[in-house]
């Protein structure tokens, strides 16, 4: 297999879901291989470049002004179409079969976008899922940056309940570093940071089909 192989190995792996059944969240720095994050750090500036990537929505009837407070960032949503996605996603795809195979979450597929965080850009506290949207089973973020500092800022933080005042970790965005999280449970806010903060966002998703509904991708 080619060089672009992460090295995210055994080690890692019980890490993740044992700190996903005991904390409800988990952090491995360099989970991913520096030459996969520089392939992908890489595909977020020329799309950048070309103009693909979007200020962010919030949901579907926010309007603007809202969401600009809530959120600053820009985002561009993985599609399959390079090399490195394809690593990526197939590192994930393993990641999505231990934590089912071990948790029994039922995790049913992917979503997941790339996003760019302008130096000042942030988002506030908030939950990937919620009451009356709660696809979102499992969250994950990708750290794309190097030679990230501690001057820099820009670090995740994260509470360890969903009503919970005092948070519990700070994360910097050091390239590599995967963190995993339940998506109902565990608020965290973006920090601003000095730099352009380059990170991946996913969720895997439970199925909500049914005969009458089908369940969108996003
Ligand atoms: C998100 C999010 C965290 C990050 O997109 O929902 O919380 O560090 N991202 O980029
Ligand atoms: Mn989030």
């Amino acid at each position: 297999m080619s060089e672009l192989l992460t090295i995210g190995g055994g080690d890692s792996r019980s890490t993740i879901l044992g700190g996903l059944a005991a904390d409800g969240y988990a952090v491995v720095p360099n989970y991913f291989s520096a030459t996969l994050v520089r392939a992908l750090r890489g595909e977020v500036k020329q799309r950048d470049e070309a103009g693909e990537f979007q200020d962010a929505a919030i949901g579907r009837s926010d309007g603007h002004h809202q969401n600009d407070f809530v959120r600053r960032d820009r985002t561009y949503w993985l599609d399959g179409a390079t090399l490195a996605q394809c690593q990526l996603q197939q590192e994930l795809e393993r990641l999505r079969l231990d934590i089912n195979r071990d948790l029994f979450l039922g995790l049913f597929d992917l979503e997941s976008h790339f996003a760019i965080y302008d130096p000042g850009a942030f988002y506030r506290r908030h939950l990937d899922a919620f009451n009356g949207n709660n696809q979102r089973v499992v969250s994950v973020v990708i750290y794309l940056n190097d030679a990230w500092q501690g001057s820099d800022g820009g670090c995740l933080r994260i509470w360890p309940e969903p009503d919970s005042v005092h948070s519990v970790l700070e994360v910097a965005p050091r390239a590599g570093t995967l963190v995993c999280f339940l998506s109902e449970r565990i608020p965290h806010e973006v920090l601003a940071a000095r730099r352009e903060r380059f990170s991946i966002a996913g969720w895997f998703r439970r199925n909500n089909s049914s005969a009458l509904c089908i369940d969108p991708p996003r």
